[in-house]
């Protein structure tokens, strides 16, 4: 396949190596244009996204474009929702147009802790959550082909936030709070592996691995792991309005029943692998 994978950060970058591993011919694409293989295309500056229609014809585009660092809510809202329209209306496409996207479980309003799927309402509490599904929405509406993966939390060599916060010294707040993760390495794995299927993807698949856990769990196994003292919990702390939102158990049974296996199928086999660079 003939594939133009947009946004080369932590996740866009191994999507595209495994693709190439893969056999498909991939572009990449960044503000920059920087690294082997990679345009420069900025999608808040259509101009820039106009050499698309110069290049041969494409079967897929996958956008793993992030906008949450900007401080401007419009410029994410507009990266997010307007890039994967903007970059599809340069391409030249081989068949019909096909788009994939890298999507967030960040959709789901759940506070209580209980499970979603593929079937919960995304009922987003938060800004952010709203833009990915004003996102998904606007994909589905300009495509007929189209897969949005909904990633759990995404960490991996360099994105270590739960180790970071095992090893503090401060009393943890609402440590029953559940974790959902997903290894990088995953997520560009399951991607190949969907990619060189026969059948076309679902669309739309929750991306997590196979353990949710509640937060405790993984910070007591952590310090234990680097032979340090328990962690200190403060279990009653008042927390502030919405603190606990998203938490919830990620069902990724769907995308395990499509028969990709897991590198990290839960958080002691990812975060055990990290824990030497602490
Ligand atoms: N982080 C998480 O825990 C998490 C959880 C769930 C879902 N997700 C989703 O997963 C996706 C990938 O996340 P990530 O952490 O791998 O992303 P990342 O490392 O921040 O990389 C994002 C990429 O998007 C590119 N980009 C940003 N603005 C752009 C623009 N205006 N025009 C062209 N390219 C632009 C960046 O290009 P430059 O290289 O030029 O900066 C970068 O290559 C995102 O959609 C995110 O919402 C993340």
């Amino acid at each position: 396949m003939r594939i133009l994978v947009a946004g080369t950060g932590f996740t866009g970058s191994r999507i595209l190596t495994a693709l190439r591993k893969s056999g498909h011919e991939v572009l990449g694409l960044n503000r920059r244009g920087e690294g082997s293989g990679i345009l420069a295309g900025d999608v808040l500056v259509p101009e820039s996204l106009k050499k698309l229609k110069t290049l041969p014809a494409f079967d897929l585009l996958i956008s793993t474009l992030s906008g949450s660092g900007q401080r401007d809510p419009e410029r994410y809202r507009s990266i997010y929702v307007d890039g994967p329209r903007r970059m599809m209306d340069q391409m030249i496409w081989r068949g019909a147009p096909q788009v994939w996207m890298l999507g967030s479980t960040g959709v789901y309003g759940v506070g209580d802790g209980r499970w979603v799927d593929e079937t919960t309402p995304a009922e987003p509490v938060h800004r952010t959550g709203q833009v990915q599904v004003d996102a998904e929405q606007a994909l589905q509406a300009h495509c007929d082909q189209t897969c949005v993966l909904r990633l759990s939390g995404l960490y991996g060599p360099g994105r270590t936030r739960l180790i970071r916060q095992a090893l503090r010294k401060r009393p943890f707040l609402k440590p029953e709070l559940w974790a959902n993760q997903i290894h990088a390495d995953d997520v560009a794995g399951l991607v190949a592996f969907l990619v060189d299927r026969e059948t076309a993807p679902p669309t739309r698949l929750l991306v997590s691995d196979c353990q949710p856990a509640p937060r405790k769990e993984i910070f007591e196994w952590v310090r234990k792991e680097m032979n340090l003292p328990e962690g200190l919990y403060d279990e009653d702390h008042p927390v502030r309005a919405g603190a606990d939102r998203g938490n919830k158990r990620v069902d990724s049974s769907k995308m395990q029943a499509l028969g990709y296996k897991l590198k990290y199928p839960g958080f002691r086999d990812g975060l055990g692998e990290l824990m030497g660079n602490f």
